[in-house]
């Protein structure tokens, strides 16, 4: 008879080798292709994803901005928590981050064509309440296309003001 904390253990060893080949396909920078392609190419990306892939993804920088003092400090963090690499690859890994994950204001703006995008992006883009969005999207269905920004803004409901702080991320 095998004990029942037997079987536990071993289904719980079959995890561990299955955990250890995911990190170990994760450290060898065999990404799926669908995860490379989220990072712009250019200088440093191979370095990156080889080094910064190691403890989590590489994921963990996305969304996040940052000046070259700003990612360096993100990153000699990370070599006191262990990453490992030679000063030249750090140098490599801070530049293409600042490069391409640059701070947020001084990043490209995200823009959205009123005329032709959902309720959810031009909610996102214009970090607007969706009940907003979807009264522009309506609003549109019911009078044709906007041509200016002044034409979004006095749809019924939508709070103007906001439109107006964002009006550099309109497009028509
Ligand atoms: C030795 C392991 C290890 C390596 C290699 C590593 N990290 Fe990390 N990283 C961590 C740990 C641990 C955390 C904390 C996770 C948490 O807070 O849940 C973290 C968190 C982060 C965060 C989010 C938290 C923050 O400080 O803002 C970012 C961004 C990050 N790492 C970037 C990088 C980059 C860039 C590299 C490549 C230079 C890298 N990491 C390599 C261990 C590592």
């Amino acid at each position: 008879m095998v004990p029942e904390s037997r079987t536990r253990t071993m289904s719980d060893a079959r995890r561990r080798v299955a955990l250890q080949i995911a990190f170990a396909l994760l450290s060898a920078g065999l990404l799926s292709a669908q995860e490379q392609q989220s990072f712009p190419e250019g200088q440093g990306k191979d370095t990156f994803l080889r080094i910064c892939s190691v403890c989590h993804g590489p994921q963990i920088v996305l969304g996040r901005g940052n000046t070259v003092d700003g990612w360096t400090q993100v990153v000699l963090n990370m070599v006191q928590r262990g990453a490992q690499g030679s000063e030249e690859e750090f140098g490599e890994i801070v530049q293409y981050l600042a490069k391409n994950f640059p701070p947020k204001a001084e990043g490209s703006v995200t823009t959205v064509n009123v005329n032709k995008a959902s309720a959810e992006e031009i909610k996102t883009a214009l970090d607007i309440a969706l009940k907003d969005a979807q009264s522009i999207v309506a609003y549109r269905q019911q009078n044709g296309p906007f041509k200016t920004v002044e034409q979004v803004e006095k749809v019924p409901g939508v709070d103007a003001a906001k439109i107006e702080s964002k009006k550099d991320r309109i497009t028509f």
